[in-house]
């Protein structure tokens, strides 16, 4: 019975340490979107949003998504290269740059 109650607390850490959305959210960021956006999403070219301020995130998560679907001029969309998971998790991301 106690190993039963210790298997289920390390099985349900493990899951709650693989399935933190901000930490899953940098790891697409870091593939997807730091090129552009820098490592602390100040933007790597003139004109682009500084995230760390801030700068355009102030709308829904629902809206972030929908723009990083579809992409701004430069910015390609990522529509059908990232989940709605992922998608949702570096929403979560950009808002923990603030
Ligand atoms: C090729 C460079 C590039 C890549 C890669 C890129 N972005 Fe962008 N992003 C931009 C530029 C440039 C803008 C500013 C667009 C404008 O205002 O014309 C922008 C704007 C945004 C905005 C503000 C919303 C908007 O429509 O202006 C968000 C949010 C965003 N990017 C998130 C991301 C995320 C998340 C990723 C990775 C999944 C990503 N970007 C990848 C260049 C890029």
């Amino acid at each position: 019975m106690r190993i039963a109650v210790w298997v289920f607390f390390v099985a349900f850490a493990g899951a709650v340490g693989a399935d933190d959305p901000v930490a899953a959210g940098k790891t697409v960021y870091d593939r997807y979107c730091m090129g552009c956006h820098g490592p602390a999403g100040e933007g790597m070219m003139p004109g682009m949003p500084n995230f760390a301020l801030g700068e355009r995130l102030n709308t829904t998560d629902r809206d972030l998504a929908e723009r990083i679907r579809q992409g701004n001029g430069v910015m390609p969309g990522f529509a059908g290269i990232l989940s709605d998971r992922e998608i949702e998790n570096v929403v979560l991301y950009l808002r923990s740059l603030l």
